[in-house]
Formats: structure tokens, sequence, C-alpha cells
């Protein structure tokens, strides 16, 4: 059969080489309800974004913008910079000794490196789940109760609801609400990721920022996450990284794909972003050949 005939592969795209593997571009048409994410309001603008650490320019040349109740997808092989431009999201570079970010970022209208925007801040509306689902040695109740007393959030029904709230949107309250007192350490791998996520949202962000989430799960979790994101798209703008290029295919609106280059000024390899478009574009006709290598498995 030619590659062309095969289902879901159209044209300029390659079966993935290991075996039953299809990358499917996802529909062109955009599938959202009516009226939800179709505002195409900005929420970061990348200009020329380069992150340091030391004198090592890790990442380089980032010109993006990520869109309101989007799911925008990180792509690219191990060290380009996908997690390090990412954590520029929320600032958590402040907390990396010799980590420098030059370049343009703003969140709407914010320059988000200014000296007087507060990351405190910054971290409750732009949140963070990490590859490793880590909950705190906590009951669940605490776990997703944790970030409401810095909000001023104190009242026992008031926290109740939130926790309810919180847990339901991240499609675990029904396996838990008889055990919220239990430790999250006694919850399966998924559970507590999707416990991390409860956690994430309570504080109510703009924005959820995840990194490689499912890469510690089973497909059946992994699933579930999957579900889970496609769901929280209507009230949250999505940024994940993932090495899971059916995941992206599955879950995105928009790619963007990273790769190394020797960088004339350093003998190491550097990460830039080289597309970055709607994720039916990115599989079903990337503009870069470099993109189409990766995207067919010709390369990483
Ligand atoms: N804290 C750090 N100190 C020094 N160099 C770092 C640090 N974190 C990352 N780097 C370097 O920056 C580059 C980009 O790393 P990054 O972790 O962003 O890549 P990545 O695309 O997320 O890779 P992976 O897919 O393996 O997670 C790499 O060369 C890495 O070695
Ligand atoms: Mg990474």
């Amino acid at each position: 059969m030619a590659v062309h005939d095969q289902p879901g592969i159209g044209p300029g795209i390659q079966p993935d080489p290991r075996p039953g593997i299809v990358i499917q571009p996802p529909p062109e048409i955009d599938d959202r309800p009516p009226g939800v994410g179709l505002d195409r309001t900005t929420v970061f603008d990348l200009e020329g974004l380069a992150v340091y650490y030391g004198e090592f320019r890790a990442v380089r040349d980032v010109t993006m913008q990520i869109f309101k109740n989007e799911i925008t997808a990180f792509i690219g092989p191990s060290g380009c910079g996908k997690t390090t431009v990412l954590r520029c999201f929320n600032r958590m570079h402040d907390v990396t000794p010799g980590a420098r970010v030059v370049g343009q970022l703003r969140y709407h209208t914010a320059e988000l490196y200014a000296p007087h925007v507060s990351a405190t801040e910054v971290r409750r509306r732009i949140g963070m789940v990490f590859q490793k689902p880590n909950p705190f040695p906590k009951s669940i109740y605490d776990n997703v109760a944790f970030g409401l007393r810095s909000k001023g959030i104190r009242g026992r029904s008031e926290v109740d609801a939130i926790v309810e709230r919180s847990l339901r949107s991240a499609a675990l309250w029904d396996e838990v609400k008889d055990r919220l007192r239990a430790s999250a350490l006694g919850l399966s791998g998924g559970q507590q990721q999707r416990l991390c996520i409860a956690r994430t949202i309570a504080v109510d962000p703009e924005v959820v920022l995840m990194d490689e989430p499912c890469s510690a799960l089973d497909p059946v979790a992994t699933a579930r996450i999957e579900e889970l994101m496609r769901e929280l798209r209507a009230a949250y703008t999505i940024v994940i990284v993932t090495h899971n290029m059916q995941q992206a295919g599955r879950v995105s609106d928009r790619t963007a794909f990273f790769t190394t280059e020797v960088d004339s000024k350093f003998a190491r390899r550097t990460g830039t972003l080289v597309e970055y478009d709607t994720t039916h574009n990115i599989f079903a006709k990337p503009r870069d050949q470099r993109t189409e290598r990766y995207i067919t498995g010709r390369f990483g």
C-alpha cells in the first residue's frame, strides 16, 4: 500500500517507522463548542527570547504567541530547550542559579520579567504540573487546599467547596471523595497526577503549564489526562511539553517544534524554535524540512 493510501496520512506525512504507529494529523476543523476560545487573545507574546545558564545560551530566537483557551504543545529532541522555555512562563528561572532570560516575554500587557512584577503572583496565575507527580506528603484534601490559604481563603465551607470543585474538574472526585483525609501518597501515579492538576487549578490560575505530564503514566492514565486537558481548555490556557507526537496530535491546537543546532558562538548545541503553526499544519504540511524529518521519525 502506498504511503498516502494509508488512513490518516496526508501529503508530506510518512508513517512513523515504529511498527504499528501512525502519526495522524488532527482534523483541520476547529472542534470546540462555538464561542469557546475563538477570540484568539494573546496570553504570552515572545520576541527574540533567549535563555542562558551562566555563559551557555541554552535556547535562542524564540518568537511566538500563545493564545487563550488553546492547548499549545512543545515538541523536539532532548535538550532543545522545551522545558527551559516553559519555565520562563512562570518565572521558575528565578530560582535556578545562573539562569538568565533575555528578549521580550509579555504576559498580556505586562513584561513578565520586569522588576516590579511579583514572581509569587505570576506563579499563582500561571500554574505548573511536572513530569513526575509530586503530591505533598499530606492528605488528599490538604494537597488541594494548600494554595488557598495564601490567597486568603480560610473559611471551612469555602475551602470545602473549592476542594470539591477542583477535584471534580480534575476528574478525580468520584475516586477519592470517601477518603479525602487519606494520604495523597497512597494514590496511583495517574491519580496523583490528577491530584496535582487539581492542586494547580484550585488557586484559579489562567494558565496551566505541563512538562511531560504523562511520561510516568500508563496508557489508560494517559488517556484520562488527555481527556482532562481537552475539558480544561475551555477554562484555561494550557502549554504542554511532550515527547509523544501522537499526544501532541491528539490534544493540542498549536504545535511548536524546537531543535538543537550548533551555535557558532558556542561549541555546544543550543536550542532554537524551528516552526510554530496549527497542529494540523505541523503534522500535515510542515514548512521546514527539519520539522518534517522529525515528525516522520527520521531525526531525533
Ligand atoms: N539548570 C541548568 N543548568 C545548566 N544547563 C541547563 C540547565 N537546565 C537545562 N540546561 C541545558 O539547557 C539545554 C536545554 O535543556 P532543556 O531541559 O530545556 O531541554 P528539553 O528540550 O526540555 O529536553 P528533554 O526533552 O530532555 O526534557 C540543554 O543543553 C541542557 O543541558
Ligand atoms: Mg524537558
